[in-house]
């Protein structure tokens, strides 16, 4: 179960402010940016291995643009010695568009990264203050404009929907809006109400009016609607890519490749390990080891599951041919009880090439991916 796709994460875990719906791993407490990012960079010296053929690299955090570039410098200089990264195909980073400039976003340029993720959330002034972010609309037109004249020609954003007091108006503009920038690449994310943040503690004192089912519904078909007339594909359940701009990264997770994790609370799954890095900045910092926790041995049996739930994610499906060269099964007999069922509810496409969701099985992916696990 070999596979010589590799990708590298980075994770940067600063944030100027904690947005009100995040629960992704951040502090603001920059006055530790310095020692870690030493225990960062000793970390890869310790875990790197240059007999890797390195595919993709990602900073992403946390705000990778709130921390100064010289850091990041550093650590692409560490990868740069200790993988090979004659095959690295696509470099990005995380930027949120209050904490962007021409010098840092042209320093990114000089030091190899080709793609911008870029945390827009939505133009809507009064949305984004609702959000807790720390930038406005006019952050992010000058944000495009710098990178797009420093010369990146992938470029990606992320939208939200299904926000507090939402409505379809309010994400149609936010879509004409994006649409209008001619971009390569829109990840869209349905708001998550996730524990420990501001808006659960809203939610518990019934201070968030958010949309109902049927709401989300309408709104999902009109993302897809609308980026589809713009040459979007989508290509993933929250994806959508000009040809060729697909997420490289993230594919190499799609397509259960492996990837190395470095920082804290990263996780990497390199062959059949998989392992958490240490979840506690202060832990992260001060000790001398690199604690691998929660490490598992993947089964094949384990990975024949990620495999199927993650290739359902993507659009195309999974190719029975190649998944059957790669883990020896056959998916239509293994899952033949899961398989029957999805194809009577009609959430599931299945020819002699692929197994793929239909429209209706996206919506109740949830339950079709749970049909698939032992
Ligand atoms: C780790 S964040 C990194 C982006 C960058 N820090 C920024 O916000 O500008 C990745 C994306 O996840 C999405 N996200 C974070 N928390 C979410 C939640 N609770 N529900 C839905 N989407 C969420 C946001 O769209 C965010 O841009
Ligand atoms: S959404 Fe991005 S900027 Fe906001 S707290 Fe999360 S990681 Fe930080």
């Amino acid at each position: 179960m070999m596979n010589n796709k590799t990708g590298i994460y980075i994770h940067i875990p600063f944030c100027i402010k904690k947005c009100n719906y995040c629960d992704f791993f951040s502090v603001t407490q920059y006055e530790l940016e310095d020692e870690y990012f030493q225990k960062l960079l000793m970390e890869i010296e310790t875990r790197a291995d240059y007999t890797k053929n390195i595919k993709t690299i990602y900073f992403g955090g946390g705000t990778p643009s709130s921390v100064r570039p010289e850091y990041i410098r550093k650590i692409v200089l560490k990868l740069k010695e200790k993988f090979n990264l004659s095959n690295l195909e696509e470099m990005s980073i995380e930027v949120n568009p209050g904490t962007c400039n021409n010098s840092n976003i042209q320093e990114y340029w000089d030091m190899g990264f080709n793609r911008l993720s870029i945390g827009v959330q939505t133009f809507n002034e009064d949305m984004l203050k609702k959000l807790g972010r720390i930038h406005n609309k006019s952050d992010i037109y000058k944000t495009i404009d710098i990178a797009r004249q420093i010369g990146f020609t992938n470029i990606s954003i992320d939208l939200m929907y299904g926000l507090p007091e939402d409505n379809l108006e309010r994400l149609c503009s936010d879509l004409d809006l994006a649409m209008d920038l001619n971009l390569q690449h829109i990840s869209t994310y349905g708001l998550i109400i996730e524990p420990e943040t501001k808006f659960h503690e809203d939610f518990k004192l019934g201070l968030l009016k958010l949309p109902n089912e049927e709401l989300l519904l309408e709104m999902r078909e009109i993302i897809n609607i609308k980026v589809a007339d713009f040459d979007f594909s989508r290509y993933e359940i929250a994806n959508y890519a000009k040809s060729g701009f697909e997420s490289k990264h993230n594919l190499i997770y799609w397509n259960n490749n492996d990837y190395y994790g470095f920082g804290v609370n990263s996780t990497s799954k390199i062959e059949n390990i998989r392992f958490m890095n240490e979840p506690d900045l202060n832990n992260y910092i001060n000790s001398n080891e690199f604690d691998k926790h929660n490490l598992e041995e993947l089964t094949d049996e384990m990975q024949i599951e990620e495999g199927v739930f993650l290739g359902l994610r993507l659009m195309d499906g999974i190719d029975l041919k190649d998944f059957f060269n790669r883990y020896n099964i056959d998916i239509k007999k293994k899952y033949k009880n899961a398989i029957d069922e999805l194809l009577d509810i009609k959430a599931i496409i299945l020819n002699d090439k692929v197994l793929k969701l239909t429209n209706y099985g996206i919506e109740i992916s949830n339950y079709c991916m749970a049909k698939f696990l032992s």
